[in-house]
């Protein structure tokens, strides 16, 4: 896989694919992630979410789910699991899967280095009354769009120290510092790109007008709709998506308190296979 070029606005992409764990299912799932660095599927209704998620999991070969850093610490780990349930809770004190607020693009893995976590599945046990889309942005595509136009401003993007994410749950003191953007061995762009409370940009000395101007790009490029979709997963539908080569962010909802809205959130160290 290289650099997804797929547009963003064709119908097809936010339509899920039926899928009971057949083979040409399988294969399609895993050409629809190559194609636009995420898929939908509508899985089974007689299979338990958890279930549901091994099982898809182990078909696309995507090996154990992973904790987050963030989560393996003594002080976050309450927070922690390998099925993450994302909901609102008036007594949760997590800023970004307690609340009903839209959540700035980002990638998973606040804490771990550039193309860590590779791919990520959220499974949607119930929608939101209202809003509540998961937004996809295709920032490598856009970085690739932005170094060819001006590749003075592309530049830092790439430095080691221009991007650093830190955690936001209260009194938990933990950073990550590394480039927005880089390529792998094989060649793959991969990202860390994110904006919001989590980010600080610092630009390499002399380089701040550049980074400016990347920034306004790509800031731009997530309103687009040729880079970025808005979806809103139904029940018993999954979105798995490339962590690696796409960001991602959420719209604000409002919840029935009765029946509110809740994901189930998986994150894998390996892409399928
Ligand atoms: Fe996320």
């Amino acid at each position: 896989m290289q650099v997804v070029r797929a547009d963003y606005r064709s119908p097809e992409l936010s339509t899920a694919l039926t899928y009971r764990y057949g083979r040409q299912e399988t294969e399609q799932l895993k050409q629809r992630l190559d194609d636009h660095g995420f898929a939908v599927a509508a899985m089974p209704d007689d299979v338990e979410p958890h279930t549901a998620v091994e099982r898809l999991a182990a078909t696309l070969g995507l090996g154990q789910p992973y904790i987050a850093s963030l989560y393996q610490r003594e002080d976050t780990k309450e927070h922690g699991a390998a099925y993450t349930d994302v909901r609102s809770q008036a007594s949760s004190d997590h800023p970004a899967f307690g609340t009903t607020a839209g959540q700035s693009m980002h990638v998973d893995g606040l804490l771990e280095p550039i193309g860590t976590v590779r791919t990520t599945v959220l499974y949607c046990v119930r929608p939101a009354l209202s809003g509540g889309r998961t937004v996809l942005f295709n920032s490598t595509a856009a970085f690739e769009e932005l170094r060819r136009r001006d590749p003075q401003a592309a530049g830092p993007l790439l430095d080691p120290g221009v991007l650093r994410r830190r955690s936001t749950l209260p009194n938990v003191d933990a950073d990550h510092v590394g480039p927005a953007f880089a390529y792998r061995e094989d060649g793959l762009l991969i990202t860390r790109y994110a904006e919001g409370d989590t980010v600080e940009w610092r630009a390499p000395d002399g380089r701040s007008a550049d980074l400016e101007r990347a920034l306004a790009f790509l800031r731009a490029a997530g309103e687009d709709k040729r880079y970025s979709v808005a979806l809103r997963l139904e029940a018993r539908q999954v979105l798995v998506f490339r962590n690696d080569v796409v960001s991602h962010g959420r719209e604000a909802y409002r919840d029935d308190p009765a029946a509110p809205r809740h994901l189930i959130r998986t994150l894998y160290l390996e892409t399928p296979r």
